[in-house]
């Protein structure tokens, strides 16, 4: 009997320091999960370093950030802030799949650089 109520007691501690780490445990994961929303790198991109990369652009938004085909929108003079969330989104696979495989390499600042740098062309 005794022993009976020492495992009852001990797996009831368990449980509540199980509770207590899955706690623990999810705000650590929100706190990861938001952290990259709230660096703000929409803004404060390197231009320099952007107009270096952006050569990897020209083969389909064109010179200079502007294009020849209605396939690739011009990029030039693009708000800042739509070309950022635009890769973003296009990063995490949410539309075409061209510009999916092109920004699978790209980090956030090199984002930044590029929508500084396109957001600085005149259209
Ligand atoms: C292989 C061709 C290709 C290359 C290379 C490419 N893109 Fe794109 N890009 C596209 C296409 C196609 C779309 C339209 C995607 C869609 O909306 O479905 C697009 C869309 C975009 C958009 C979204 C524009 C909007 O209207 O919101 C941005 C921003 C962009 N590209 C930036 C870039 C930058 C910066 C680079 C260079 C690092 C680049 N792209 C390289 C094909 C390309």
């Amino acid at each position: 009997m005794h022993i009976v109520i020492t495992a009852l007691a001990l797996s009831l501690v368990l449980s509540v320091a199980g509770a207590t780490a899955a706690t623990a445990a999810e705000t650590a994961s929100d706190a990861v999960d938001t952290a990259p929303q709230e660096s703000t790198f929409l803004h404060g991109g390197d231009p320099a370093r952007g107009a270096e990369m952006a050569k990897l652009c020209i083969s389909c938004h064109g010179h200079q950030g502007r294009s020849v085909t209605s396939r690739y929108p011009s990029l030039a003079g693009m708000d800042e802030t739509r070309i950022v969330e635009g890769m973003k989104s296009l990063r995490a696979g949410e539309k075409g799949h061209m510009m999916a495989n092109m920004t699978r390499g790209l980090s956030d600042q090199d984002i930044a650089d590029l929508a500084a740098y396109f957001s600085s062309l005149d259209p």
